[in-house]
């Protein structure tokens, strides 16, 4: 006992509930927010989107966001541990999560580093005439493969993935409430007040308005497709990282006495304003292409890798004062990247620490050494590329769903768990938690996961 005791006051801890919710709100606000969410809501029903996506935000996103704060808070530990004290065979959910964390983790580290390239890219808008052009000589470059390109641009990227790794490593290695929670309380409100004059500068653009109007117009046909439902619930639970083992292993460095409930409700709807936020900034920005471009907006709207690195740049180089809304965007693409890649980490550092008892030192190092050379290896070979796609794939559609699919029916009908951790959640929260939290985990969360599951197993084999 003495030993375990050691080993735990090791672990680190928020300093109170405000450090807990900037890093929580620092996790759920991604790449996801920025470059996700806008396309999703216009190509599920535009304006009329809003009522699943609040619908699948109180029935599911926060419901079971409070299941992933019961089990780590109850259960005090990394994924793998406090599943594994939750009951002994379920430690194989938490390995799962923290394999999806390392692959996730793999990538998100290469992103960033583009991100980081092209914000100063933006200053001379260094990818000409044809920005799609630029990003396919851009990202072959670092494979070595045939590569005519007026700069420099294999140490540019190298460069970034090392400068990324090593500001990873230094918050890691500065602990929970130093490290983690001292870089969300900076970057995420000055993500906010960077993201807020973007969205002012992008509203004045001409077009803009027809953007908006493109992304608000509401098809309320739409709400008759289960296809959109399924996607408010998809876009909800990546959204504030449900099942990632991420949100478990953050409350399970809160103090005893918590407001847990309270905080998640924080957590979610923060995390929904901002996700609106982009998706009004990222429209102007769209429909101002459409005008510059003589199209319409249908023609303009994309997502993803496609969005940030070649419409934006189209749109950089088109607009007045282009550099500004270049570093403003890539900028913000940094800082909500970052603060989810170090909680992502996270989920694995903390996983090694408490199986093996090491310092946070080591386990930061054993961790994040190896997979800065994995991912900077790997990326530096012509498999990188469709790696990514592969792997953003694998862990969307399957990984994570499959993960909360199995642990709300462990935890609802295999273990009968939720009267228990209802009971700490009643404890621990400025309201009762009422029976229709049960109805959530239990019943619908389960069957949304269970039916975009198949549905992707369909898409994927026809
Ligand atoms: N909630 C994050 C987002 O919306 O982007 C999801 C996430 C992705 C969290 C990747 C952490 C991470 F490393």
């Amino acid at each position: 006992p003495a030993e375990a005791g050691a080993r735990r006051a090791d672990r680190g801890a928020f300093s109170g509930r405000t450090s807990f919710i900037f890093a929580a709100i620092g996790s759920a606000v991604g790449l996801g927010n920025i470059w996700r969410f806008p396309a999703v809501a216009y190509e599920n029903g535009g304006g009329a989107f809003i009522l699943p996506y609040l619908v699948a935000l109180l029935t599911a996103g926060i419901p079971l966001l409070f299941l992933d704060y019961a089990i780590g808070h109850r259960w005090r530990g990394s994924a793998p541990a406090a599943w594994r004290r939750f009951r002994r065979w379920t430690e194989f959910i938490g390995w799962w999560q923290v394999l999806i964390a390392l692959v996730i983790a793999l990538y998100y580290a290469l992103i960033l580093a583009w991100a980081t390239n092209y914000m100063i890219f933006s200053l001379d808008q260094r990818w000409g005439d044809d920005p799609n052009a630029f990003f396919g000589q851009y990202t072959q470059a670092l494979s070595g493969t045939d590569v005519h390109i007026s700069f420099d641009v294999v140490p540019a990227v190298l460069v970034s993935m090392v400068v990324v790794w090593i500001a990873t490593i230094v918050v890691m290695a500065l602990g929970v409430q130093k490290g983690i929670s001292a870089s969300s309380v900076v970057f995420i409100p000055l993500l906010v007040i960077m993201f807020v004059i973007l969205v002012i500068r992008a509203l004045f653009l001409p077009g803009a308005i027809d953007g908006l109007e493109a992304l608000f117009r509401p098809h309320w046909a739409a709400l008759l497709s289960p296809g959109v439902w399924v996607a408010a619930y998809g876009q909800i639970f990546f959204s504030l990282s449900v099942a990632f083992g991420i949100m478990l292993t953050y409350s399970s460095y809160l103090k005893k006495r918590t407001d847990l409930t309270g905080s998640g409700l924080v957590v979610g709807f923060a995390n929904s304003g901002f996700e609106i936020l982009c998706g009004i900034g990222v429209f102007s920005a769209l429909g101002f292409m459409a005008q510059a471009q003589g199209v319409q907006v249908s023609e303009v709207v994309s997502s993803g890798i496609g969005l940030a690195f070649i419409a934006f740049p189209a749109i950089i180089s088109e607009a007045p004062a282009g550099a500004l809304i270049g570093v403003l965007f890539f900028g913000s693409l940094v800082l909500a990247g970052f603060t989810s890649l170090i909680s992502i980490v996270e989920v694995v550092i903390a996983a090694i620490q408490d199986k093996f008892g090491l310092s946070r030192i080591s386990s930061t190092l054993w961790v994040c050494v190896p997979l800065a050379v994995v991912s900077t290896a790997l990326f530096s070979t012509t498999m990188g590329m469709p790696l990514l796609d592969v792997l953003d794939k694998w862990v969307n559609e399957y990984g994570i769903v499959a993960a909360a699919l199995v642990s709300t029916i462990v935890v609802t009908y295999v273990v009968r768990g939720l009267p228990t951790l209802r009971d700490h959640l009643d404890h621990r929260g400025t309201f009762p938690i009422g029976r229709w939290w049960l109805v959530c985990v239990g019943l619908i969360a389960p069957v949304v996961l269970g039916v975009s599951l198949v549905s992707s197993t369909i898409s994927l084999v026809t």
